[in-house]
C-alpha cells in the first residue's frame, strides 16, 4: 500500500523558535522573550523583566524573519508538500488586547503564504504555539482569565479573514495536553512568576492549570465555529504532545498505573476536542483531586459546537513508568520516566522508539476513526559543519527513516495518515534548553547558543535524503 499519492511530506516549525526580530515591525513580546539560554545540565531561567545580563535566545533566534525566502526556497528544493508555522500572536496584537491587528505583522505572514504559494506548497498554521504576548501573561494572568477567550477568538477570526484564501489547514493550539504538565504554565501565561526561577522549578498549581485548559478548550471551539462559518473548506486538528507509555513490568498495577495516565495525559484534550466532550474519567479525577473548573451547560455547548475533524500529534519518544522502585530514572528527559532497556537514547535523554510511533497510529487512529497528521517528528543531536560546508548527519537519517518505516506499516494496518512534518527541518532554538546546539534540521543555520555566526544556511546529508524519499513518495527509504 504505502503512502497515499497526495501525502502531506513536509517539516514543521514555531515562531518564537525561529523567527527573531522579537520587536520588530510593531511586535509585543511574547512569554518565551523573557526565557534566558540554558543547556541540558543548566535550566533556562524565566526573567519577568528583561535582564540585560542574559541572552535570550528568542531575539535573534535563527533570523527567519529576514531570511523567509531562504528559507522557503530550500523546503522547495527539498520538495516540501507542506510547511507548519506558527503565527506569533503578539506579532498581530502585540498588546493582547488591541483594539486593531497590527498591519506589519499581518503583511509579515501573508508574505510568507505568497511565498508558499509560489511553491505549491499547503501550509499548516498553528494559531497559538504556546507563545501567548507577554501581556496577556501580566495583564490577565493568562488563560486563567475567561477574558482571553474573547481576546483568542477576535486574533483568530482576524487570521481566518485575512488569510482564508491561503490555509485550509489550522491547528488551534500546540501540543495543548501539556497544560497537563507544570512545565508548560508558563507558555499558557497560565502560572506566570513575579520573580526570576528556574524553567524546571516554576511555581505550580493543578487547579488553576486545569481552569486555565477549561478556558483553552472553550477558546478552541469558538473559534472553530467561527472559522467554519468564515469558509467552510477549513479543516481544524488537535496537536496533542503523545507521549507513548508503557508499563516497565507486567505488574498489574503498573500497567493499570500506565493507562490511567494516558487516559489523562494522553487521551483527554483529544476526547474534548473530538468528542466535544470532558471524558468520564478527567471528571472524576479533577473531583478526586478537589479541583472544581465549573463546566456549566452553556460551556457543555460550546464544546460541541466547535469540534476538530483531524487529529495531529507530536512524538519523539515513548517512555517506561512503574509503581516499583527503578534505580535507572531517565535524568535529562523532561518527560521522566525510567530506562526502557530495550531503547536507545539521545544525547539529550530521550529513548528512541520507531516501533512506538506504530503502536501510537494504531491507538489514536482506533479511537477517532479519523484522519491522522504527525505534525512533529525528529532527533536533536550535535551537528559538525565540517569545512568544506557538509554535514554529515547519518543519525537523523537513521532515526527518521525507521520512523517512516514504521509509518508505512501503520497504513498497512488500515491508519489514514495524511502527512509527516518533520520537527525542525531547518535548525532552530530548542524549547526545553533554549539551545542551538540541539539541532533537529535537514538545514544547518550558522549560529550557536549565544546568537553569534553568520546565520548562513547548509544543506546537510539528511536534506538530500529527504528530498529523495519525498521525490519517491516514501519508497525510496
Ligand atoms: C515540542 C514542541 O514539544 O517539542 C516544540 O512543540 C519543541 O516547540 C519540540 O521544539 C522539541 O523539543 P526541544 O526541547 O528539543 O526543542
Amino acid at each position: 500500500m504505502g503512502f497515499k499519492e497526495n501525502f502531506l511530506w513536509g517539516g514543521a516549525t514555531a515562531a518564537n523558535q525561529i523567527e527573531g526580530a522579537y520587536l520588530e515591525d510593531g511586535k509585543g513580546l511574547s512569554v518565551y522573550d523573557i526565557v534566558t539560554v540554558g543547556s541540558h545540565t543548566n535550566p533556562r531561567l524565566i526573567t519577568p523583566k528583561i535582564d540585560e545580563e542574559h541572552f535570550y535566545p528568542s531575539r535573534i533566534s535563527i533570523d527567519h524573519y529576514h531570511r523567509y525566502k531562504e528559507d522557503i526556497a530550500l523546503f522547495a528544493e527539498m520538495g516540501f508538500k507542506a510547511y507548519r508555522f506558527s503565527i506569533s500572536w503578539a506579532r498581530i496584537f502585540p498588546n493582547g488586547d488591541d483594539e486593531q491587528p497590527n498591519e506589519k505583522g499581518l503583511e509579515f505572514y501573508e508574505n510568507v503564504f505568497k511565498e508558499l504559494k509560489k511553491y505549491n506548497i499547503e501550509p499548516v498554521v498553528t494559531i497559538s504555539h504556546s507563545d501567548i504576548p507577554l501581556a496577556i501573561a501580566t495583564k490577565f494572568n493568562g488563560w486563567t482569565n475567561e477574558k482571553v477567550i474573547d481576546l483568542y477568538v477576535k486574533y483568530a477570526k482576524t487570521l481566518f479573514e485575512r488569510y482564508e484564501q491561503y490555509v485550509t489547514y489550522w491547528l488551534p493550539f500546540n501540543e495543548i495536553n501539556n497544560l497537563f504538565l507544570p512545565l508548560s504554565a508558563l507558555g499558557q501565561g497560565a502560572i506566570f512568576p513575579k520573580e526570576e526561577c528556574t524553567f524546571q522549578g516554576q511555581a505550580d498549581d493543578f487547579e488553576t492549570r486545569m481552569k486555565a485548559l477549561k478556558n483553552i478548550f472553550l477558546a478552541s471551539a469558538k473559534a472553530v465555529k467561527e472559522g467554519r462559518k468564515i469558509n467552510s473548506k477549513f479543516h481544524f486538528g488537535t496537536m496533542i504532545c503523545h507521549i507513548t507509555r508503557y508499563p516497565r513490568t507486567c505488574h498489574p498495577d503498573d500497567v493499570l498505573a500506565v493507562f490511567k495516565n494516558d487516559l489523562l495525559y494522553n487521551n483527554t484534550c483529544a476526547d474534548i476536542m473530538l468528542k466535544g466532550e470532558y471524558p468520564f474519567y478527567t471528571l472524576k479525577e479533577l473531583e478526586k483531586r478537589g479541583v472544581d473548573i465549573n463546566l456549566t451547560e452553556e460551556d457543555k455547548t460550546t464544546l460541541k459546537e466547535g469540534i476538530c475533524d483531524y487529529y495531529t500529534f507530536s512524538y519523539y519518544q515513548s517512555i517506561s513508568e512503574s509503581t516499583l522502585k527503578f534505580d535507572e530514572q531517565t535524568s535529562g528527559n523532561i518527560m521522566g520516566g525510567i530506562k526502557n532497556p530495550y531503547l536507545k537514547e539521545t544525547e539529550w535523554d530521550w529513548p528512541i522508539d520507531p516501533v512506538g510511533l506504530r503502536y501510537t497510529l494504531l491507538k489514536v487512529y482506533d479511537r477517532y476513526k479519523v484522519p491522522v497528521m504527525i505534525t512533529e517528528n525528529g532527533i536533536g543531536c550535535r551537528d559538525v559543519l565540517n569545512e568544506d560546508g557538509t554535514i554529515n548527519d547519518p543519525y537523523r537519517v537513521e532515526y527518521i527513516k525507521d520512523h517512516l518505516i514504521e509509518m508505512q506499516k501503520a497504513i498497512d494496518d488500515g491508519v489514514d495518515l495524511i502527512g509527516y512534518m518533520a520537527w525542525g527541518c531547518i535548525d532552530l532554538v530548542s524549547v526545553s534548553t533554549g539551545e542551538m546546539k540541539k539541532r533537529y534540521g535537514f538545514i544547518y543555520v550558522d549560529t550557536d547558543d549565544l546568537g553569534n555566526g553568520s546565520f548562513k544556511r547548509y544543506k546537510k546529508d539528511s536534506f538530500y535524503w529527504y528530498k529523495k524519499v519525498i521525490e519517491s513518495n516514501g519508497e525510496n527509504l
